[in-house]
């Protein structure tokens, strides 16, 4: 049995890409399989955490003893994670949400027809945004996703959205990113500090990172 130094934590994880219909037949998402914010859940959960995890559409398993909300759009998981926020002490945002939704979604199917078709896209919130704002004392930890300048953006980032933590994730690394099994990360925390966690699987990925939770 694992340490159970999150006991009685109350932790909101989120995971998974969101999905923005275009239609009742397609939608604009990303390649994120949910991985990493399951695994961090997992890990949670074994160290005795309470954990809630929001996911967008997966095809991974239930975890024993959290309770999976299941949401599409970035809007839904937008409105479960402010209805969940009171009483989280941990919140970790680890869901690749869209950054755009389409501005209207078509009741029928669109047809197609000779020449382009133009789709108006909008902004979702950035839930992680307006969690910074509203944090008070809870622990917040987002994640960086970047193929440039990765250290760089997530030092940005950290205070740009008021987080305790960033993980930041250079999806060009060998073995780091979407659908992989391990991942390779770096720890930013509030003073800028900078932790590399080498190439391991998701799960002990997972654990490195509530260890640096547990120091911010
Ligand atoms: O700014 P960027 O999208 O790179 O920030 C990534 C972090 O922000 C992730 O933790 C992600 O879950 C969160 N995010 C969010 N809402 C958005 C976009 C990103 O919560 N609309």
């Amino acid at each position: 049995i694992p340490p159970q130094d999150f006991e009685g934590k109350n932790i909101l994880i989120t995971a998974g890409p969101t999905v923005e219909a275009i239609d009742p037949v397609r939608f604009l998402s990303n390649h994120s399989t949910g991985k990493m914010g399951f695994a961090i859940a997992e890990a949670a959960k074994a160290r005795g955490g309470n954990v809630t995890l929001v996911s967008g559409p997966t095809t991974l398993k239930p975890i024993e003893g959290v309770e999976i909300i299941s949401i599409n759009s970035a809007l839904e998981m937008y409105e479960s994670v402010m209805e969940h926020f009171d009483g989280q002490d941990i919140i970790i945002k680890s869901a690749a949400v869209s950054d755009y939704r389409p501005e209207t979604t078509a009741n029928n199917k669109i047809k197609k027809h000779d020449g382009p078709l133009q789709i108006n896209l909008v902004r979702n919130p950035d839930i992680l945004k307006e969690l910074g704002a509203k944090k008070g004392n809870k622990k917040l930890i987002g994640f960086a996703a970047e193929t440039d300048n990765v250290i760089e953006y997530a030092k940005a980032k950290i205070e740009k959205k008021n987080l305790d933590l960033i993980v930041a994730n250079d999806l060009t690394e060998e073995g780091a990113g979407f659908g992989s099994d391990t991942n390779v990360v770096y720890l930013i925390d509030n003073k800028q500090q900078v932790t590399k966690v080498e190439k391991a699987s998701k799960l002990e990925v997972a654990h490195r990172i509530l260890d640096k939770i547990k120091e911010v």
